[in-house]
């Protein structure tokens, strides 16, 4: 392996922790390939080239990393095809943006052919990819979560709904984008969509409605050694006031600070060590990213869901709080070394998100529209512009691509500064038909 120190920016703290970090790894992975296209993992590539000194590959990309990583185009699903690029590139660690690779095996494959990865196996990303799966394992390691039925018929399935009662809560058993759910008063629609589910052929879960506000806490893990990030909150609904349907995500924030002071404490003690204890003990150790969904119920905390990846949209305003090198802290988690790495640093800004829809999104969006003003968005201090729906026509001009087509951070010593800028940013983005969000961390802004 080539062993190069993280030389960081050059500049004070950041510095010092990357050499740190490197020092006491005594290893820096240098060429790093990030599989994905989103703006999560532009905030992960960007968040690695502030590091410098690395050589940063991205497999398929995006266009707003053109100047961050060299750009590949890799089946990100073939296990195969990943290795060889990956092999190919020397890479010294894969990092695995999105869940289909996962489900799919590709950690697996980079693992057993020797090439450090961060993110679990087909086994362990299970956790995300069936949520019968995660059901079982949190009620084989105690996780507290809400009460559910697996049903794979109308009349099974009315008769958990009758069981929990409204509000219903059905969601289909395999990956849905964040879309899989429904959550309803009525028990007619909520049947519907059980229908809709069993004729595509998945069963659905039923579950106990859940209460209070939601939560994301990402949890990096070497399936031994779990190590918390920041909380963050994420707007899933399409609409301000939480109205509409469910999205992929419209917008984060951090940090929360009408959180719970011990809130990562009790997360860490009561779902994350005993969900990474038990996937061990089952021989299938989780070694990535717990994405943990948590409610807090009047009942205390409950988990609502597991990814086995980093989050979209709380990756951009988690990452742009994270002081510490990025790269050190996922070559540990992909290596087994993590109980070696030293307590994370975090910046004291707080940081925000919007996310700029098309038009139609979550429905099928409007594409190939011209997007304008990313420049000036960066003009602002405070602000970047993290690139997920967008692609490069064949004139070179920047055009929509996707349903989430960008994401504006905003970051200051405030959230109400940080919201104020992120939203300053997203004024200036011109996309014909867009929209977003305007009420993004305003309630928490507020006090
Ligand atoms: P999931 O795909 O499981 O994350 O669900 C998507 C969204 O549906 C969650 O972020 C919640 O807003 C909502 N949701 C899921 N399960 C429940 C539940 N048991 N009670 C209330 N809301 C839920
Ligand atoms: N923000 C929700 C997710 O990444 O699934």
């Amino acid at each position: 392996m080539d062993v190069r120190p993280i030389l960081g920016d050059g500049t004070g703290a950041a510095k010092h922790a990357a050499l740190r970090v490197a020092r006491q790894l005594r290893l820096t992975a240098v060429n790093i390939l990030v599989l994905g296209s989103g703006a999560r993992e532009h905030g992960i590539v960007r968040s690695l080239a502030q590091e410098g000194g690395h050589q940063l590959y991205a497999a398929p990309g995006n266009p707003g990393m053109g100047g961050l990583a060299r750009q590949l185009q890799v089946d990100l699903n073939s296990g195969a095809d990943v290795t060889a690029a990956a092999q190919r590139l020397a890479a010294d660690l894969v990092v695995i943006g999105p869940e289909a690779p996962l489900i799919a095996g590709v950690a697996d494959a980079l693992r057993a052919a020797g090439v450090p990865c961060f993110g679990p196996g087909a086994d362990a990303a299970k956790l995300e990819g069936s949520k019968a799966f995660a059901k079982d394992i949190m009620r084989a390691s105690g996780v507290p979560t809400a009460g559910a039925a697996v049903a794979t018929t109308r009349s099974e399935a009315a008769a958990a709904l009758d069981r929990f009662g409204a509000p219903y809560v059905v969601k289909n058993d395999g990956l849905a984008a964040g879309k899989g759910v429904v959550v309803t008063d009525s028990r007619e629609a909520a049947l519907d969509h059980a229908e809709l589910c069993f004729g595509a052929g998945a069963p659905v879960v039923v579950e106990e409605y859940l209460d209070g506000p939601e939560i994301s806490l990402f949890c990096v893990t070497d399936g031994r050694t779990v190590v918390p990030l920041a909380p963050a909150q994420d707007f899933k609904r399409a609409l301000d006031n939480d109205e509409g349907p469910n999205t992929g995500g419209m917008g984060a924030y951090s940090p929360l600070p009408w959180a719970p002071a011990d809130l990562t404490a009790q997360t860490l003690s009561q779902v994350a060590r005993p969900v990474v204890a038990e996937m061990s003990r089952r021989g299938t150790p989780f070694q990535g990213l717990l994405y943990c969904g948590l409610a807090l119920t009047s009942e205390g905390l409950k988990v609502i869901e597991f990814n086995a990846r980093f989050g979209d949209p709380e990756t951009q305003v988690v990452l742009a709080r994270l002081a510490t090198p990025l790269s050190g802290l996922l070559f540990a988690a992909a290596t087994g070394t993590l109980d070696r790495a030293e307590p994370l640093v975090w910046s004291a800004d707080a940081a925000v998100t919007v996310v700029i829809a098309a038009e139609n999104y979550p429905g099928p969006p409007v594409t190939g529209g011209v997007i304008a003003g990313i420049e000036e968005a960066e003009a602002i201090p405070g602000v970047h512009v993290l690139q997920a729906g967008t692609r490069l026509d064949s004139s070179s001009r920047l055009v929509s691509a996707g349903g989430r087509v960008l994401s504006v951070v905003g970051t200051g010593p405030t959230l109400a500064a940080a919201r104020g800028r992120a939203y300053a940013g997203a004024r200036t983005i011109r996309l014909d038909g867009s929209h977003y969000r305007t009420d993004i961390a305003r309630r928490a802004a507020e006090g």
